[in-house]
């Protein structure tokens, strides 16, 4: 990555706070002072990719009527999208063992329709993570009707997960034998998810905070590492809205670092970071 030095661009402290409003306003994402150095580093490109010389111009642009689409360029810039296939490995287990036997165990030949949305997805490692562990619980059984859908607000990101190529080395976490199943190399020395693994998961591009086109219910939601950049009010009302769209006892996966403690009362704390929605 090209490290900007802080002195190519001018960035007054009104272009900054105009930058931390625009950020929450389309993503939610509340930018505190000790982001300006990530504010700068990561919208120094932009400013050279649009041939502009100081912050305040980048500014006037991205209020003005043209500069819509570059609002949505500047939030992928902003959005941090560290990921990883198994990332939190036990969340995987949990659904392997006490989700999804459950449900391969008890549902009759009508009900076998399973619905999990990630929500933030980055990459696309979350979604391809939670396929191969339904793959590998429920099998090649074609009475199941199971999909994952799979959202982020980064555009970008959105394209590469639907790709679903993938450097070798980031795939050390994946279980071997399901590596052997679910991952076919290319020649560049790439991976590629296999296309009965791509066929499972839709992908599309969502803002949390904008209203959801699909109905649901879905039977679990993964939505891990996310909310750590909203605010209070934001997190209430966004974890409201799982609740609506999940099956009553519908499972709902957060980030190591974040908890429904005071944030919501729909949901009993399961395990560590799993909860499920109250009936
Ligand atoms: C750190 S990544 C987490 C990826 C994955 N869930 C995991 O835990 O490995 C956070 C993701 O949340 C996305 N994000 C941030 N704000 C969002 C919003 N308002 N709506 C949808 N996605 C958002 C970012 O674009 C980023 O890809």
């Amino acid at each position: 990555m090209q490290i900007a030095p802080q002195n190519e661009f001018r960035l007054l402290e009104r272009d900054f706070q105009k930058i931390v409003e625009l950020v929450r306003e389309h993503a939610g994402i509340v930018l505190g002072e000790r982001k300006r150095e990530l504010v700068y580093g990561r919208l120094s490109r932009r400013l050279r990719e649009l041939g502009f010389t100081d912050f305040s111009d980048y500014c006037a642009y991205l209020e003005s009527p043209e500069g819509e689409s570059e609002r949505g360029m500047m939030v992928n810039a902003i959005t941090t999208n560290l990921t990883g296939f198994f990332r939190e490995a036990h969340h995987f287990e949990f659904l392997a063992k006490e989700v999804l036997a459950a449900m391969a165990g008890s549902r009759s030949a009508t009900g076998r329709r399973l619905r999990i949305w990630s929500a933030g997805c980055s990459s696309g490692e979350e979604p391809y993570s939670i396929a191969m562990t339904v793959r590998e619980a429920l099998g090649d059984d074609a009475r199941w009707d199971a999909k994952i859908l799979a959202t982020d607000i980064d555009t970008q990101m959105v394209a590469t997960a639907k790709a679903g190529h993938y450097p070798s080395n980031r795939t050390e976490s994946i279980p071997p034998a399901m590596r052997r199943k679910f991952v076919r190399p290319i020649d560049d020395g790439s991976i590629e998810m296999s296309e009965a693994l791509k066929a499972m998961v839709v992908f599309k591009p969502l803002n949390l905070f904008d209203p959801w086109p699909m109905q649901g219910p879905f039977d679990a939601i993964f939505c891990r590492n996310v909310i750590i950049y909203f605010d209070t009010d934001a997190k209430r009302a966004l974890f409201d809205r799982f609740a609506e769209i999940l099956k009553p006892g519908g499972w709902m996966f957060i980030g190591h670092s974040e908890s429904l403690f005071r944030l919501s009362d729909r949901f009993r704390h399961v395990g560590r970071t799993i909860y499920r929605r109250i009936s």
